[in-house]
C-alpha cells in the first residue's frame, strides 16, 4: 500500500503552506513543511559563520544538526515550531538572509540526502501526512496517493509574500521581493538534483485569481476521490 501522503509542490509563495495546512486540518492529517528543514540548515550555517559556498561544511552541518519540526509551542501566528539542536529558530527562518541563501544550500546533493531521509521517516507513523515542498511528488514520495502542483505568476506570488510580510508588521519592498522570488525559482528549477518541477502524474492548479478557500476545496475534493 503506498504511503498515506498528499504531496504539494510548487514555486516560492505559491500558497503551499496555507493550502497544505488547511487541507491537513480538514482531513485530520499531519501537516509537514519540508522548506522549514532547508531553511533550518541555512540558518544554522549563517549563525555559525559557515560559508554557504563551502559545500562539504554545509553538508556536514545538515548531517549533524538535529532539526525538529513540532506543533506550535507559542501562540504567535506560527504554523509550527522549528528547533535546531533544541533552540527555537522558527521566526529566524523567514529572514531575508535565509531567503537569499536557502536555494544554494538546497542544491547540495548531500544536504538533500540527509533531509530526504528524515522526511520519509515522518510518514512511517501510519498517520496521513500533507507534505509540502519542491520535490515531494518527484523524489521524496513518488508513490504519494495524491500529488498537487500549485502554481501562480511571479507577480501574484510576490504580491502574496508582500502582504504576508506587511501583516506581520515587517517592512517590505515589492520589487525586491519579486526579484528574490524569481531568483530562488530559477535556482530551484535549474539544479541538477531534485529540481523543482511537477511530477508527470501531479494535478497542476494555477492559483492566479483564485481565493485560498477555492483552492483548498479543490484539493480536498481530489483527496476524497483519490483516498476513498
Ligand atoms: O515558503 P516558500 O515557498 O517561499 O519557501 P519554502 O517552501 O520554505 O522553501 C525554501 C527553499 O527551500 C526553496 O526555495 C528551495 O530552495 C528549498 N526547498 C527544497 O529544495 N526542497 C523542498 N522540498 C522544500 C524546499
Amino acid at each position: 500500500m503506498p504511503p498515506l501522503v498528499i504531496a504539494i509542490d510548487g514555486p516560492a509563495a505559491s500558497g503551499k503552506s496555507t493550502v497544505g495546512e488547511a487541507v491537513a486540518r480538514e482531513l485530520n492529517y499531519l501537516y509537514f513543511d519540508t522548506g522549514a528543514m532547508y531553511r533550518a540548515v541555512t540558518q544554522a550555517a549563517l549563525a555559525r559563520g559557515i560559508p554557504i559556498d563551502d559545500e562539504a561544511a554545509v553538508t556536514a552541518l545538515a548531517e549533524q544538526t538535529h532539526i525538529d519540526v513540532i506543533p506550535p509551542t507559542v501562540d504567535d501566528g506560527r504554523q509550527y515550531t522549528v528547533l535546531v539542536d533544541d533552540e527555537d529558530v522558527t521566526w529566524q527562518l523567514r529572514s531575508p538572509e535565509v531567503d537569499a541563501h536557502v536555494s544554494r544550500v538546497s542544491a547540495y546533493p548531500g544536504v538533500r540526502t540527509a533531509l530526504t531521509q528524515q522526511q520519509r521517516r515522518v510518514a512511517q507513523s501510519g498517520r496521513g501526512v500533507v507534505m509540502v515542498g519542491r520535490d515531494i511528488g518527484t523524489v521524496v514520495f513518488p508513490e504519494a496517493r495524491l500529488k498537487i502542483y500549485l502554481d501562480a505568476s511571479p507577480e501574484e506570488r510576490a504580491r502574496r509574500r508582500y502582504e504576508e510580510l506587511r501583516q506581520r508588521g515587517r517592512s517590505a519592498d515589492y520589487e525586491q521581493i519579486l526579484a528574490a522570488v524569481r531568483e530562488r525559482d530559477a535556482v530551484d528549477r535549474s539544479r541538477a538534483t531534485a529540481p523543482l518541477r511537477a511530477a508527470p502524474d501531479a494535478i497542476v492548479i494555477d492559483t492566479d485569481g483564485k481565493r485560498v478557500d477555492e483552492v483548498v476545496a479543490e484539493v480536498i475534493n481530489l483527496a476524497r476521490e483519490r483516498l476513498a
